[in-house]
């Protein structure tokens, strides 16, 4: 057994960002499967939003103008409190992954280059070129790696919460830390802390076409569901509107490959095949309307054309522009044989964002004590129906620092009170060790396929039910395979995947309205009883 202060599972900026401020106040062990910069932080390209102290922003921004973009975007269920308090730690934010180390792209005048995206009315993301989550990661790791008091341990996969409703006789529902894979050995641990911290990102992997790594299985939010926290939202998952269309990658390669929303805040324009810009047909805003509007239209356009794709057209740019200002997007884009100088790129929306999460209050405490999730794992409120685009790098180091306020103010239960619990020793399935590994794909690709062909973009009640019949026949096939196999990670993710889909569908289902990025064809319109998050729980 290890003991910790603070047990955080997940190093993305949430994750590390918590790490590095608790390590001032205790003992640190951040666990993570893969290794650390596996995560959707280090893949972020367009940056981080934040308003700047005056005379660092630009002209006429402020933190109301933020404030009412995302309510904007959010389509109605934003909790305005909550989006204040993020939004207003903005410059606190950048300050801190400065002083970490994090370099944001500078003027030739020295003030921050301010990007813009979709739904901004302002100029407020800060950007390290277009590889802004790498650097970022790459700060945060380096820092966390500095600090005696945190253990950064590698392939760790964490598989479930120990809680008190486990030991039957309790009747407190708390956190008593968490049972864990060391991948490389395959032995499971008991990691024992009162403060329990998921961080562990989104779920992008349930649909076959995804702009995320292949971490992002949902792993925080089915052990949370399991442990019997309450979740909220799932049914706001947000397809970016633009990932490079490459019909000669195979699989889910050929769409996955992310072209930044700030590509059409410097001008980038969506055309169709023959060059119209029709996003101005759904919206004034055209090509910079929040991503909701943009995907459905993009949906709409190659469904009406039966085109495979759309274009994002930069040739109207000054040459060597995209080569300075999106190197690595330009590169990338080089070595698939696309010049995008030359040629309009050919884009696709894919899966992206989860809005909703494990419900938290401001400081990032769920419905379970001792247990905080913070980062795209969360469902604080601030993201609505739809979020705002580059919001989430922000919330993940604001809710590091809240939650880290509450941890050491009101929820510190003191360590006398984790005796008082035996903790159960990991109950394994059967020892064998899988045989046939394509049941695992067949059914990791089934889940995958079905949450794109039914619950994507637009949806319908049939298309959902289709989609809950077979996913309850895939839950049943993988609990099977799960209890009669010696655990690895592959079984753990398809655990993982399938009960978030699930949870999805579960929540689609319940929302008869389409709002922000839930777009059903039965309830086209939103409704006013519908105005409000849609809240569930196992028990
Ligand atoms: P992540 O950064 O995803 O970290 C989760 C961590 O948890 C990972 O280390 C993972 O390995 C670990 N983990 C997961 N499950 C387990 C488990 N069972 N056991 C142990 N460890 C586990 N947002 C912006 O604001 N601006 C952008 O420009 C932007 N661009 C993006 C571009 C791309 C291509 C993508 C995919 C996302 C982008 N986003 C952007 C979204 C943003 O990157 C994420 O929402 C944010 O980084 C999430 O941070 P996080 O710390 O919550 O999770
Ligand atoms: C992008 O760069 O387009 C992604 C921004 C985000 O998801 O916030």
């Amino acid at each position: 057994m290890k003991e910790s202060d603070f047990l955080i599972i997940g190093s993305g900026i949430a994750g590390l960002s918590l790490a590095i401020k608790a390590a001032e106040h205790g003992t640190v062990t951040v666990i993570t499967k893969g290794q650390p910069i596996e995560s959707n932080t280090a893949w972020a390209q367009g940056g981080i939003s934040s308003v700047l102290p005056p005379g660092l922003r630009e002209d006429g921004d402020n933190c109301e103008k933020h404030v009412s973009d995302t309510l904007d975007a959010g389509a109605g269920i934003c909790h305005e409190d909550v989006v204040r308090a993020i939004i207003e730690e903005g410059a606190e934010t950048i300050d801190e992954l400065v002083n970490w180390g994090v370099k944001f792209d500078k003027t030739a005048d020295g003030d921050y280059q301010l990007g813009r995206e979709g739904g901004h009315s302002q100029r407020r993301i800060l950007h390290s070129k277009d590889t802004t989550g790498k650097a970022i990661a790459e700060a945060l790791i380096a820092e966390a790696e500095k600090h005696p008091n945190i253990t950064l341990l590698a392939e760790h996969f964490a598989i479930d919460l120990i809680t008190s409703a486990k030991l039957g006789s309790v009747t407190e529902d708390r956190v008593l830390g968490a049972y864990v894979l060391e991948e490389q050995k395959g032995e499971v641990h008991v990691f024992r802390s009162d403060r329990v911290i998921l961080a562990t990102g989104g779920c992008g992997k349930v649909y076959l076409y995804t702009t995320n790594p292949d971490s992002s299985t949902g792993d925080g939010l089915a052990m949370a569901w399991r442990a019997g926290a309450t979740i909220a939202n799932m049914e706001f998952v947000q397809f970016h509107p633009t990932c490079f269309y490459n019909p000669a990658a195979t699989g889910a390669e050929a769409r996955s490959f992310l072209v930044s929303e700030a590509v059409r805040g410097e001008g980038g324009i969506l055309i169709n095949g023959q060059g119209h810009d029709f996003v101005k047909d759904h919206d004034d805003r055209g090509s910079l309307a929040p991503r909701d509007i943009v995907a459905r239209a993009i949906d709409h356009e190659i469904k009406r054309s039966g085109a495979p794709c759309v274009f994002l057209d930069v040739t109207h740019k000054p040459k060597g522009f995209m080569k300075e200002r999106f190197p690595f997007i330009y590169e990338t884009l080089m070595s698939y044989g696309h010049d995008c100088e030359k040629d309009p790129i050919p884009v696709v929306p894919a899966a992206h964002y989860q809005c909703g999460g494990v419900v938290t209050k401001m400081d990032g405490h769920t419905s379970i004590r001792g247990l905080f999730a913070i980062g795209e794992v969360a469902c604080t409120g601030l993201h609505g129906a739809n979020r705002l685009a580059s919001n989430s790098l922000l919330e993940g180091n604001v809710m590091a620092r809240r939650a880290l306020q509450a941890m050491v103010s009101h929820y510190h239960t003191g360590k006398e009170s984790l005796t008082d619990y035996e903790i159960p020793e990991w109950r394994a399935g059967d020892v064998a060790d899988p045989d046939e590994l394509v049941v695992i794909y067949h059914n990791w690709d089934e889940i995958r396929r079905t949450m794109w062909d039914y619950v994507s973009i637009v949806r319908s009640d049939n298309r959902l039910l289709r989609a809950a019949t077979r996913l309850r026949n895939l839950r049943k096939e993988v609990r099977s395979f799960y209890w009669g196999h010696r655990v690895n990670s592959d079984i753990l993710e398809l655990r993982n995947l399938v009960a978030v889909a699930a949870l999805i569908v579960d929540c689609a289902t319940r929302r008869k309205e389409s709002r922000g990025i839930h777009y059903t064809i039965d309830y086209p319109e939103k409704r006013e009883r519908f105005e409000k998050d849609t809240v569930i729980r196992r028990f």
